[in-house]
């Protein structure tokens, strides 16, 4: 149910304020204002003078860092914070998250949970890292993951920010998400605050085959207090019943020929974003091996390891000729160092429109017919 914003500003306020704050967001905007800032983030630090409030705010040219004493002085800048017209705060303290969203008329609707696991310490002041979701974001506590995984969905976070629009308020209302072969669903989740954070209205819905997946991930919903806006269904990606055709789609490493599954329902369901990291890839790789190079590229497939490479290569090149024979503006990009993952590539689609040329038709019909080969996608789209 909406209740005034005043109403509701007035209890942020008071959680800003309180000791006991672990962290907050503001970002977004409100029907036909713009707030002086992007984005803000608020914590408790711990400085060699004693307890501050850290204030972070973003201009979108570059982050501004600023610490104020408790007193007057931290409620002066939360009260000029409050005045700005953003359109969401999340708010999380000791015993509670709470989040404001102002609708359309300019009313609050209020989300509250509780608080999902003991405070952290307040921060020191000079370890903190520039992530794009906060490491130590009680979200990771609760959907668990390592270090690696964690930068992974960090850096698939931000090849997402560089894919979507500059202005979070052109985003389309409600932003409706699909994880693609979601597994244990960190990056469902962590999408979900992320898109949340910038004031998005978003739904996200995780896919996986595991049905304990579905279980476990729902159950995690619940805790974190976001079971209305992300949900999970078992089902394999092609099939699984999903409520609505989404904006987004995302794919983080769907083994093999489930990554093929997850573009090809983008392309049905006509998805506006689609970012899928591949996984392994054997298809293709097992398709060159019973298959005879065309000359001179012998070479190329003569030695079993530089045959998976190239079959590699060939797969991802092929996903992405056939995404742009389907109207689709395509980047691949390593999204997260090799160091990281080998796996660090990621095809990035905007869906244009644009007809595909008589010319981008013929390369597409020659490179398969010259090696001999059927991509799974190309089948999947038929
Ligand atoms: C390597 S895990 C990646 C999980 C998650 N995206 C991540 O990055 O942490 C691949 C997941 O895809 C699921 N999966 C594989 N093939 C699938 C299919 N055809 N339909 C639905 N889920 C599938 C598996 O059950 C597994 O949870």
């Amino acid at each position: 149910m909406p209740q005034p914003l005043d109403t509701a500003l007035a209890e942020v306020r008071d959680l800003l304020l309180d000791p006991a704050l672990t962290r907050a967001v503001a970002a977004g905007r409100r029907r036909g204002h713009i707030p002086s800032v992007n984005r803000a983030e608020l914590r408790p630090v711990a400085l060699k003078g004693g307890p501050r409030l850290q204030i972070v705010t973003d201009d979108g040219a570059r982050p501004y860092t600023r610490n104020v004493a408790p007193g007057s002085e931290a409620a002066a800048a939360v009260d000029a914070l409050l005045a700005e017209p953003f359109g969401n705060w999340h708010v999380e303290t000791a015993s509670a998250t709470v989040q404001v969203r102002v609708t359309k008329k300019g009313d609050a609707q209020v989300h509250r949970a509780a608080a999902t696991t003991a405070p952290a310490a307040p921060q020191q002041h000079d370890r903190t890292k520039q992530w794009l979701l906060d490491p130590g974001d009680p979200l990771f506590a609760v959907v668990g993951g390592t270090a690696a995984k964690r930068r992974q969905v960090d850096a698939f976070l931000r090849a997402l920010a560089a894919t979507l629009p500059d202005d979070p308020a052109s985003l389309p209302s409600p932003l409706r998400v699909v994880d693609l072969g979601c597994g244990n669903a960190y990056l469902t989740f962590a999408a979900y605050r992320y898109l949340t954070d910038l004031g998005a209205d978003v739904q996200v819905v995780g896919v996986d085959v595991r049905d304990d997946q579905r279980v476990r991930n729902s159950a995690v919903a619940e805790q974190l207090g976001c079971a209305d806006r992300v949900t999970f269904v078992a089902g394999t990606i092609s099939d699984a019943e999903v409520a609505y055709p989404p904006d987004l789609v995302l794919a983080l490493h769907a083994c093999d020929t489930a990554t093929d599954q997850a573009l090809a329902r983008a392309v049905h369901w006509n998805a506006r974003w689609v970012l899928a990291a591949p996984c392994c890839h054997h298809d293709i790789a097992a398709q060159l091996k019973a298959g005879t190079a065309p000359p001179p590229y012998g070479e190329l497939t003569r030695h079993a390891i530089l045959r998976e490479r190239y079959a590699d290569v060939l797969t991802d090149s092929l996903r992405s000729a056939l995404l742009r024979l389907r109207g689709y503006r395509v980047d691949v990009v390593e999204f997260v160092d090799s160091a990281h993952t080998p796996r660090n590539l990621l095809l990035r689609a905007r869906h244009t429109g644009a007809a595909p040329t008589d010319e981008q038709r013929a390369e597409y019909a020659a490179l398969t017919a010259q090696w001999g080969v059927t991509p799974a996608l190309a089948k999947l789209l038929h």
